[in-house]
């Protein structure tokens, strides 16, 4: 079965009460309960964890090594930050989809640049807690058609 994981970053544990005009108001555990009942729809597992330390979501993408077959993150304020981060997604090689709850680009200026835009499969901003829903069908779009590549060149 497919496996996917969902990493948060710093200040979403937050969410619900966060910034509510950007973020919305969906608490992180109602946003992760969406996130499981998608994926039990959808016929995959899904794992999720927030950290507000960019040390443990390094950790976290190291651990998914053989583990998981995609990683949906939303790096919060690393994502415009931490080349740790960029360089443990790197490392790993896992395929990768980066969502934010708000538009990125619509925002102040230092919040367009993304550390791991050039390196995963693509980018989702903007649409709340839909952005979540929508890389993870991202992401297993992305694999089913890797999978049928393969399926092809064998
Ligand atoms: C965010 C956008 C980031 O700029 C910000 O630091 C966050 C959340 C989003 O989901 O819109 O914490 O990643």
């Amino acid at each position: 079965m497919m496996h996917i994981l969902v990493l948060h970053g710093p200040n979403l544990n937050l969410l619900g009460g966060r910034e509510p005009e950007w973020y919305g108001r969906h608490s992180l555990d109602e946003i992760n309960q969406k996130l499981l009942a998608f994926g039990g729809q959808a016929g995959i597992t899904i794992e999720t964890f927030q950290s507000n330390a960019e040390g443990a979501l390094v950790d976290a993408i190291q651990g998914a090594i053989g583990k998981t077959d995609a990683i949906v993150i939303n790096p919060a304020a690393y994502t415009h930050t931490s080349v740790a981060i960029r360089d443990a997604l790197l490392a790993v090689g896992i395929p990768t989809v980066e969502v934010h709850l708000s538009n990125i680009h619509g925002r102040e200026s230092f919040r367009k640049r993304s550390l791991i835009a050039d390196i995963v499969i693509g980018q989702i901003a903007g649409f709340g807690t839909q952005s979540y829903l929508l890389g993870i069908q991202g992401a297993i779009d992305y694999l089913q058609t890797q999978t049928i590549k393969e399926d092809k060149t064998v």
